[in-house]
């Protein structure tokens, strides 16, 4: 039972026992695993010891007491609510210890999938990753944090203070680019249980899940001059090389004279006539969408380059 004192300043006053002088518990963190042995120790006194009337409130274990100092020790913690409670009753004093239970191979596992199944992904378009932890105490000590690849995208922790194990979803929201198809997602789960946890943070990371982003054609090649000059005889090359998920396809248009249909993303003519002269049109598609690009060649005959003025 705890001591409430209310003092008024001026008109009334009242006898108020204040404490002094609180019970220590040492260690003062208490963080055990889940069916370990735990023990703590608590003096109630060091100073003003008159009184004798101390007690340790527990819900399970053992207390021994040594002149003012009380030893509590249990074989194995189970109780996720374990509350320990110091008291000396004559000077009002008391302190709490809340151990901290956690569990050896916590969480017990981590998964990370998309909301709604969404196998496929389409550029600049928002998706939602969630990663799923079950059974982990105590969830307030858990960090989550979701990975692209090597890149920690977000950091997250639940709002819960359950101490039983609990399960529990974290989302994250992703709008992924083109740099981003073939790209791994991941989450990772760490337990930091502070200085008196152990050393090393226990921690489970997911399995790895594949990014698949579609987008429409892009063309590697800058775009062309106004018009390609080149002298009959020689080769040439009309390069529309483009990038796109699913890959894209390639259609040419050629001048009226000009031979069957191409569709390679290179049209090549190995040896340039006056009949190879006009538009050609590239057109680049795939499921999402299409792109066109255009090439104006001028084909010139030998005589125009060696009698320049005349
Ligand atoms: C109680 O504490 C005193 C002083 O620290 C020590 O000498 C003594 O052995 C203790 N008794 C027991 C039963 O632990
Ligand atoms: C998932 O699908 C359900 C039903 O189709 C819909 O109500 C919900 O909003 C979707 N959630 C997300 C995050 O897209
Ligand atoms: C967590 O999920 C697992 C598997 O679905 C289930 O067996 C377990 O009872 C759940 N735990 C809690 C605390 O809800
Ligand atoms: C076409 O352009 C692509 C991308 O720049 C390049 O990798 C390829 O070598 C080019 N092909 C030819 C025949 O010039
Ligand atoms: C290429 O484009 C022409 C004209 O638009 C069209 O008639 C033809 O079917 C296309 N070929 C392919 C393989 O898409
Ligand atoms: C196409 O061929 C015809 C006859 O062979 C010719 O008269 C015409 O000028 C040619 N057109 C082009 C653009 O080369």
């Amino acid at each position: 039972v705890e001591f409430i004192c209310i003092c008024f300043l001026g008109s009334v006053s009242f006898l108020c026992l204040l404490c002094t002088e609180y019970p220590v518990f040492t260690p003062s963190a208490l963080v055990v695993k889940y069916g370990d042995p735990a023990n703590v120790a608590c003096d109630v006194c060091q100073k003003d010891c008159s009184g004798d009337a101390s007690g340790l409130e527990h819900g399970v274990g053992k207390v021994t007491k040594n002149g003012t100092t009380m030893f509590w020790t249990v074989d194995r913690l189970t109780d996720w609510d374990i509350r320990l409670l110091c008291f000396y009753t004559s000077n009002q004093c008391t302190s709490t210890l809340n151990p901290t239970l956690y569990r050896k191979y916590l969480p017990e596992s981590v998964s990370i999938s998309f909301v709604n199944h969404t196998e496929m992904m389409f550029e600049n378009q928002q998706y939602t990753l969630q990663c799923s932890v079950q059974n982990v105490a105590p969830v307030q000590s858990l960090t989550v944090t979701f990975y692209r690849g090597n890149t920690a995208l977000d950091h997250l922790q639940s709002r819960s203070e359950q101490k039983k194990p609990v399960n529990e979803t974290f989302t994250l929201n992703i709008t992924p680019s083109r740099e981003d198809d073939g790209a791994q997602y991941w989450c990772e789960t760490k337990l930091e249980l502070g200085p008196a946890g152990p050393q090393r943070p226990p921690v489970v990371i997911s399995e790895k899940l594949p990014a698949i982003v579609h987008y429409g054609p892009e063309l590697k090649e800058p775009p062309n001059p106004d018009v390609i000059t080149i002298t009959e005889g020689d080769t040439l090359h009309l390069n529309c090389s483009s990038v796109g998920n699913p890959s894209p396809s390639y259609n040419w248009t050629r001048p009226k004279n000009s031979s069957s249909s191409y569709t390679g993303s290179v049209l090549t003519i190995t040896s340039v006539g006056f009949e190879h002269k006009g538009q050609y049109i590239c057109t680049v598609s795939n499921t999402v969408g299409t792109v066109t690009k255009e090439f104006n060649v001028d084909v010139q005959g030998e005589c125009c380059q060696i009698l320049p003025g005349k």
